[in-house]
């Protein structure tokens, strides 16, 4: 099988390719990225970095090239960024995007894409528990231009141009290396930072309830998406992952149990009004049972979630905080 990887420099594209490269039949993996990776790139003859722009039509159709039986389409710009910078967040969520289904259509194959969404896609007054049933009413362009990802994704199946999957990603926590421009980027922070012995800021409330998932289950979902038939899915190719619930003051409590008292410590509660608010629109609670019949699993909770992060990047990261 030989599978594309957009955004594979990035977290989540990165620890895909590991994952995936385990598999025996993998047969070229191509890592696309317009940036660097900040930490080191799978060494195996299976794989090739391909440097470029995802909204630039002519080098995407060169990426996805004939031979190409799957791709993932991670490269995006994250939430604060394309909020604060709408040309670019278009330009690459929304036209990078048609730019890979149209490299996918005129492969002329119908092959299968995977599409990373986001609970950013919901919004307004929502039910105590989300999930496919619920409205899209995005309230942010990032979420907007998710929830055309989602849609076009639909359409190119229903028309057999791709055999295309869109996943709506809970968010991802414990998150390692440095903080990003999301919104969310202090629910990763506040376990990390303490656990590397730094110190970090909470902006929410400890009342404050999240739906998250481990980079780990993400990951695992991602890969899960290359092999399920596309038949199963029905006529709605958007699933919503599943996540689990848990308030702010519930992960700082995970924090002590992980890393004990000096290191909640080092956790400092500075309320920031325009972050509440943001963090405060999101869903509390994920409702995902198509998803979980279709085999998708879902953490027990923020101590594995913490776990997970011990076990698979503390070492590194405490490198990293110097
Ligand atoms: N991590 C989360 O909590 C989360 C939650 C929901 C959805 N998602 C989605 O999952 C995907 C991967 O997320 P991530 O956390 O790995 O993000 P990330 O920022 O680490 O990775 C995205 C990658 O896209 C690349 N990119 C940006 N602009 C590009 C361009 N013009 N051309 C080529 N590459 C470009 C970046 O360099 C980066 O490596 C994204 O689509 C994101 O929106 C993530």
């Amino acid at each position: 099988m030989r599978i594309v990887i957009t955004g594979g420099c990035g977290f989540l594209g990165r620890r895909l390719a590991l994952l995936l490269l385990a598999r025996r039949d993998i047969d070229a993996l191509t890592l696309f990225d317009n940036a660097p990776s900040a930490l080191p790139l799978p060494d195996d003859r299976r794989v090739r970095l391909v440097t470029g722009d995802i909204a630039d039509r002519d080098t995407v159709r060169a990426l996805i090239a004939p031979g190409t039986d799957a791709v993932y389409h991670l490269a995006a710009i994250v939430s604060g960024q394309a909020e604060a910078d709408p040309d670019l967040g278009y330009r690459v969520n929304l036209d990078g995007t048609r730019a890979v289904l149209d490299a996918c259509r005129a492969l002329g194959t119908g092959p299968r894409i995977v599409f990373a969404s986001s609970l950013a896609v919901y919004g307004g007054a929502l039910p105590p528990s989300v999930g496919e049933d619920t409205a899209l009413n995005p309230q942010s362009s990032y979420g907007t231009q998710k929830a055309i990802g989602e849609l076009l994704v639909n359409d190119y199946t229903r028309k057999g141009f791709v055999d295309g999957i869109a996943l709506r990603l809970p968010t991802v926590v414990v998150r390692p290396g440095l903080p990003n421009r999301a919104a969310s980027t202090f629910a990763s922070s506040m376990i990390r930072e303490p656990l590397a012995g730094k110190e970090a800021v909470c902006p929410v409330s400890p009342e404050t309830v999240m739906a998250l998932a481990s980079p780990r289950r993400v990951v695992a979902a991602l890969a899960h998406a290359l092999d399920l038939p596309g038949d199963a899915l029905g006529h709605n190719r958007t699933l919503q992952l599943p996540g689990f619930s848990v308030s702010v003051g519930e992960m700082a409590e995970a924090l002590r149990r992980a890393g004990g008292a000096e290191a909640v410590a080092r956790l400092k509660w500075q309320p920031d009004m325009t972050i509440q608010a943001i963090v405060g629109s999101w869903p509390r609670a994920l409702n995902a049972p198509r998803a979980e019949a279709l085999g998708f699993a879902r953490d027990s909770g923020i101590d594995e979630a913490v776990r997970f992060f011990i076990d698979d990047d503390l070492a590194l990261q405490k490198t990293l905080a110097g």
